[in-house]
């Protein structure tokens, strides 16, 4: 049998589907050790591999089919605009991604202005702004901390990730406008899911029953 690999995005998600899996068996002894510097985590006896990788390459190795199946939020889908196939909502990770400023912004955007986006989802940016409001405002990559951009003056908004809100709160901004809401996703390589089809249905099925 040959192994069947899974892609998780680092952090925060790594953890709860690492959880997530030991509920329906799955686990992976060696990836628990917090010191390792290991890289790809082997399960022997189910055939299986895990490797963790940056949340915007996981859609580029399940596309290309380095790995069969990957782990990763909904905002990183949409960024990434990969060939493969969602199969999953997993539930945890929920948060959404939205238009956020401060309040004298919200005029602005009301009034279609010529505005600047200060963003680290540029692609989810471009589609809400052209295609979904028809509004032309210019979008600025930034790599974190995006928050800071309106308050130092870098764009009149921003869009971002809101999780708990308290970011924002700390910071004097507020949601203005929603985009879509996220979670964590399961993501298979579309051969894979014709090769594998009885392995990876069969860990669908399971995960749909813990979930
Ligand atoms: C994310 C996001 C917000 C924050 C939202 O940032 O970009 O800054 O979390 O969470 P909250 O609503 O619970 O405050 P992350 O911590 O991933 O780091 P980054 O700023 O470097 O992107």
């Amino acid at each position: 049998m040959r192994y069947l690999t899974f892609a998780l995005a680092k952090g925060r998600l790594a953890k709860k589907s690492m959880e997530l899996f030991g509920q329906i068996g799955i686990t992976c002894r060696e990836m628990e050790d917090p010191a390792t510097r290991k890289l790809i985590f082997v399960n022997e006896e189910l055939k299986l591999r895990f490797f963790l990788a940056k949340a915007p390459d996981v859609p580029t190795y399940v596309e290309y089919g380095a790995a069969d199946v990957g782990i990763v939020g909904k905002d990183t889908i949409l960024e990434e605009g990969r060939r493969m196939y969602e199969v999953l909502d997993l539930g945890y990770g929920k948060c959404r991604m939205c238009v956020c400023g401060p309040e004298s912004a919200r005029e602005l955007l009301k009034h279609q202005e010529l505005i600047r986006v200060a963003t680290k989802y540029p692609q989810i940016a471009k589609d809400y702004f052209y295609n979904r409001k028809h509004q032309t405002v210019e979008i600025i990559k930034l790599n974190g901390s995006i928050e800071l951009a309106p308050i130092v003056g870098l764009s009149e908004v921003i869009v971002d990730i809101v999780e708990t809100g308290s970011t924002l709160r700390e910071n004097g901004l507020n949601v203005l406008e929603e985009v879509c809401p996220l979670s964590a996703r399961m993501v298979v390589n579309q051969v894979s899911m014709k090769m594998e089809n009885e392995r990876i249905g069969r860990i669908i099925n399971e995960l749909k029953t813990v979930i």
